[in-house]
């Protein structure tokens, strides 16, 4: 079949070019389409970054403007779509409650949502990043049995997706800045990273021609394990038993060290930084610098820090060259921010979304473009017969 190459998990093989993100994981460098992570984290907003990642170039003051409008005008559910929720159970992980309740809000648009219609993929664009954040928030306040608010459309992004989590329809909410400078900055560090697991998820089922919704919510899907997103949730769940076992972080590195059960560090390793995360680094100094804000003085913090320092000292993680990644101190923030842990990938896929639609779009728009159909190598039986019966 003229078959060359077996390449257990992408490994070695490109199955795109794109212009959006650059890796070098060597060196330890990220940046969207050209700016380093560095510098957007310090001096750009989530807003900003989703219209660089979507359009290629930082917006004009007045197209961010008309962006922020837009994206704003359409927070609004279908009132059908928030009895969605009260079919599912209160004990429902959120991840899935809210890639089902992207299928579902398709369902809604199915008119409006030709991915070959540039004004129908412009608009699902609007769409998506307007209400995915509302759509996490309910599944959070189903989670907890009490009422979903309507967004507050006088708030900044960030600001209405805070009140729709924190907010109750008893008082008035009071804004916290530190939460949300904190929170939009973490979503910018989440905002792309190239073919990872759930952009190429979300490439591969736009290849064959469906529609954002669909390709999106399949994104969500991949992010949730734990090998990906849902990372940040295994690390405080790591962090947790450690804690409550008394087992010491010296005894449970050795466990990692001896794959005992399988155990990992969670939120450490990554494919492609072999000397260091660069958002790893930015997201431990947001970590400090929010609870010391926030006045939270959390153990977990202390713990965490103590197992990287082990870590990084040790033979085992040098020599594989292991090092924390993106999700080892998020969940710290997340928790110190009063996310139950179940949110912390969804806020990850909140933060992935711009890089999501940049991904598919850039996809539709090339036209090398072909449907994505990995080979395989047949290693089972050869021709037989079935038994005469
Ligand atoms: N703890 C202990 N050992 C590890 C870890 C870890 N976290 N990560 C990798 N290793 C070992 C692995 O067992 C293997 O050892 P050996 O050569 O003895 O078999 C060696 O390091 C190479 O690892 P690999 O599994 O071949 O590496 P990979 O590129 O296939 O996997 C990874 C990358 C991120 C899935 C992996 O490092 C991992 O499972 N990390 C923990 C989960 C995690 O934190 N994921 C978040 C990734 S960053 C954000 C995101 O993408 O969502």
């Amino acid at each position: 079949t003229g078959l060359t190459a077996l390449d257990y998990g992408f490994v070695n093989t490109a199955a795109t070019k794109s212009k959006i993100t650059y890796i070098d994981g060597d060196e330890g460098i990220l940046r969207y389409r050209g700016y380093p992570i560095e510098q957007l984290a310090a001096g750009s907003t989530y807003l900003e970054v989703a219209w660089l990642l979507i359009y290629g170039e930082l917006p004009t003051a007045d197209q961010l403007g008309e962006f922020d409008e837009r994206i704003r005008r359409h927070t609004l559910l279908h009132e059908d779509l928030k009895r969605f929720f009260s079919a599912l159970p209160h004990t429902a992980h959120p991840m899935s409650v809210i890639s089902s309740a992207l299928s579902a809000l398709s369902t809604y648009y199915e008119s409006g949502a030709d991915p070959h219609d540039p004004e129908h993929v412009e608009l699902t664009t609007i769409r998506l990043l307007a209400k995915l954040p509302v759509i996490a928030a309910y599944a959070h306040k189903k989670s907890l049995g009490q009422a979903f608010l309507y967004p507050d459309n006088k708030l900044s992004f960030v600001d209405n997706f805070l009140k729709l989590n924190f907010g109750n329809m008893a008082e008035d909410y009071e804004i916290n800045p530190v939460l949300s400078t904190a929170l939009d900055r973490l979503l910018i560090l989440h905002a792309d990273h190239e073919q990872n697991a759930s952009t190429s998820t979300v490439r591969l089922v736009g290849s064959t021609g469906a529609n954002l919704y669909a390709s999106i919510s399949a994104g969500i899907n991949a992010l949730s394990g734990p090998l990906h997103g849902g990372a940040n949730e295994a690390v405080l769940e790591m962090l947790g038993r450690i804690q409550d076992s008394g087992e010491g972080v010296k005894r449970f590195v050795e466990r990692v060290k001896n794959k005992e059960d399988g155990v990992k560090l969670m939120g450490f390793g990554h494919r492609v930084y072999k000397n260091y995360d660069p958002r790893a680094k930015l997201v431990k100094e947001s970590a400090t610098e929010v609870l010391q804000a926030l006045g939270v003085k959390d153990p977990m913090l202390d713990l965490a820090m103590e197992l990287e320092q082990l870590a990084l000292e040790d033979d085992y993680f040098k020599e594989r060259r292991l090092y924390p990644n993106v999700d080892f101190y998020t969940g710290v923030i997340y928790k110190a921010m009063g996310f139950p842990t179940r949110m912390f990938t969804v806020l990850f896929a909140i933060g992935r979304l711009p890089g999501w639609i940049a991904h598919w779009r850039e996809m539709n728009l090339d036209p090398q473009n072909k449907i994505g159909r990995p080979q395989q190598l047949y290693i089972g039986e050869p021709e037989r017969d079935l038994p005469q019966r």
